[in-house]
């Protein structure tokens, strides 16, 4: 049997009055994967809303688009043209009406993804740049500098991008001069805004107000740590390592307290959600009072599957975070990581390629085990479900669906793929387009208006085992999972505080929440509940679960009875 006694008592976030967003769920859409209604096998908005109660159905709060702004999309749309459109193969801003109308009319919030730190270099701004002469009004937006070394032909510093080489491309005059050069954090496509320079700010709250005006209820904010540099631009000791001077600089925060002046003069309980991979105390930063509503702990998502490993990030989340304003919205996938099935279910890794310590520690591949990832990422998730904050779910993450790791290499798109020489595989994997039909020709229904497409990236042939229309008719689908989860979320008290319980085990975790337990055991022998835990409500082995005993890879909420 085992013991415990309640130890810290972490949190009471929640009041009863608080804002839809304090512990929403949010499903986040690769828009260019999830449906395609026009036959060009790129998903698109019209796409979404007709497919719309797939999303309803699973019980979520919200839903979160990654840009889908006009983009030669050479970082899958992190690329942004034009700020204020939508881009035509998307459907243009006419089906971006219509989803969120659509999406309004279920009750679905709408966050759309805003990128600050760098635009495309198709971006009328940038291409003003490049004509423009040094030290020009033009130039001041973004970040230009003469090179060093003897006729400028090093670069300034010897920052590196995130995604590999060199961060600063030099430009070169029509009549064939080499000239300055310019920073880009990730690809050569994407020029970083100097966020000293007044225009840039006035520029982005212009834009913050127009979508805020076409009515949609937050932002997500990509890469919110980065937009403000050292001044001097500083060497690093050790380019391949982290960089001080290019992210989570004080003045940062700045930015953020105008966006939320913005964000609340419209009176109706606007998100703004930051992209922000740090530790939890530096992340509890950027949800001060007055800054942002919501921030991402990524810490989680870069942990094994392991009791103590889980039980450390969580817990220093939650203490990191408590004296917030704002909460932590937890997530276990995204397009920017290999998905949990396969990041739990790893048994035997390929030797990696690469020293980028994210790469390494959310894309490792190798030979999975697919049952296994399954299980985890099932118990990972109502882990996390019975947490203070809100939970961020990545579409295609409600079928179990593992990473694509075998896409053939000439159709990666990923910059990631080129830019690290092929060392670093990347992010398409998981951008794959869903399966929607189990028939085994064409685009698994991908493509509404064309089954027989093909879509923008192969899907391989076992797509069709984690088929929608499949797992909708199987009660004991993961999908049918997800959606007991999620009901199962709407019971919790929402102003209980968490205390973790001492199981007296270290192969295991559990927390009280109100009058519910939620465990997980992650290793070792099975759980034998105490009696004043309650009833089983819920169990990742499923619906069909028959013992209240808790087995390894596995999490259970139990509910003290009466209440
Ligand atoms: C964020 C996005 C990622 C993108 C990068 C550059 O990390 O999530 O997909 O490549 O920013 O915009």
């Amino acid at each position: 049997m085992t013991r415990m006694t309640s130890t810290t008592s972490l949190t009471a976030q929640n009041a009863t009055s608080a804002p839809w967003w304090r512990d929403s769920v949010i499903y986040q859409l690769y828009v260019r994967s999830f449906t395609d209604s026009d036959g060009d096998g790129v998903g698109d908005l019209d796409g979404i809303t007709a497919r719309l109660d797939h999303i309803a159905a699973l019980g979520v709060d919200g839903l979160w688009l990654n840009p889908c702004y006009p983009s030669p999309n050479r970082d899958g749309g992190y690329d942004v043209a034009d700020y204020t459109d939508i881009d035509a193969r998307y459907g243009g801003l006419a089906a971006f009406e219509r989803l969120r109308d659509a999406a309004h009319a279920h009750g679905l919030k709408v966050l759309m993804d805003l990128v600050p730190n760098h635009c495309s270099a198709d971006h009328a701004w940038f291409r003003q740049a490049v004509a423009a002469d040094p030290g020009s009004a033009e130039r001041a937006r973004f970040i230009f500098r003469d090179g060093r070394g003897p006729d400028g032909s090093e670069p300034p510093n010897n920052w590196q991008s995130t995604f590999g080489g060199p961060a600063w491309t030099r430009l070169t005059a029509p009549d064939g001069t080499p000239e300055q050069w310019y920073l880009h954090s990730f690809d050569t496509s994407q020029p970083d805004f100097d966020w000293s320079d007044p225009e840039v700010g006035d520029m982005f709250e212009d834009v913050l107000r127009l979508w805020f005006d076409r009515g949609i209820d937050g932002f997500r904010i990509d890469v919110a740590y980065a937009m403000v540099k050292h001044p001097d631009l500083p060497d690093l000791d050790d380019p391949d390592g982290d960089n001080p001077y290019s992210w989570n600089q004080p003045g940062v925060h700045e930015i953020f307290r105008r966006w939320r002046r913005v964000a609340d003069s419209y009176g109706r309980d606007l998100t703004l959600l930051g992209e922000v991979w740090l530790p939890a105390a530096e992340a509890a930063d950027y949800i001060r009072p007055g800054e942002l509503n919501q921030v991402f702990y990524f810490d989680l998502l870069q942990q094994p599957f392991d009791a103590a490993a889980f039980r450390r990030s969580i817990g220093e989340a939650l203490d990191g975070l408590k004296q917030a304003e704002g909460v932590p919205a937890w997530t276990l996938n995204s397009h920017d990581v290999h998905r949990a099935v396969t990041r739990y279910g790893l048994t035997v890794p390929e030797p990696p390629r690469t020293t980028d310590i994210n790469a390494l520690r959310t894309r490792a591949r190798g030979a999975v085990n697919t049952a296994l990832g399954i299980a985890r990422a099932k118990a990972a998730l109502l882990l996390l479900l019975a947490l203070p904050g809100s939970v961020y779910l990545y579409q295609g993450e409600e079928l179990g669906l593992p990473e694509v790791q075998e896409l053939p290499d000439e159709a990666r798109q990923d910059p990631i793929w080129e830019r690290s020489g092929h060392t670093e595989h990347g992010r398409d994997g998981s951008r794959v387009p869903l399966p929607w039909t189990a028939a085994a020709e064409g685009n698994f229904g991908f493509s509404t208006a064309r089954p027989t497409a093909p879509a923008w990236l192969p899907q391989p042939a076992w797509f069709a085992d984690f088929a929608i229309d499949a797992e909708a008719a199987d009660p004991a689908s993961v999908l049918a999972f997800y959606r007991q989860a999620l009901s199962a979320r709407r019971g919790l008290d929402r102003d209980a505080p968490t205390e973790w319980l001492d199981l007296r085990r270290d192969d295991a975790i559990a927390l009280r929440r109100g009058d519910h337990v939620c465990v997980t055991v992650f290793d070792g022998p099975p759980l034998e509940p105490p009696a004043d835990w309650g009833r089983l409500v819920i169990s990742s082995e499923g619906a069909a679960v028959e013992t209240s005993v808790v087995a390894a890879n596995t999490t259970v909420w139990f509910q003290r009875s009466g209440s």
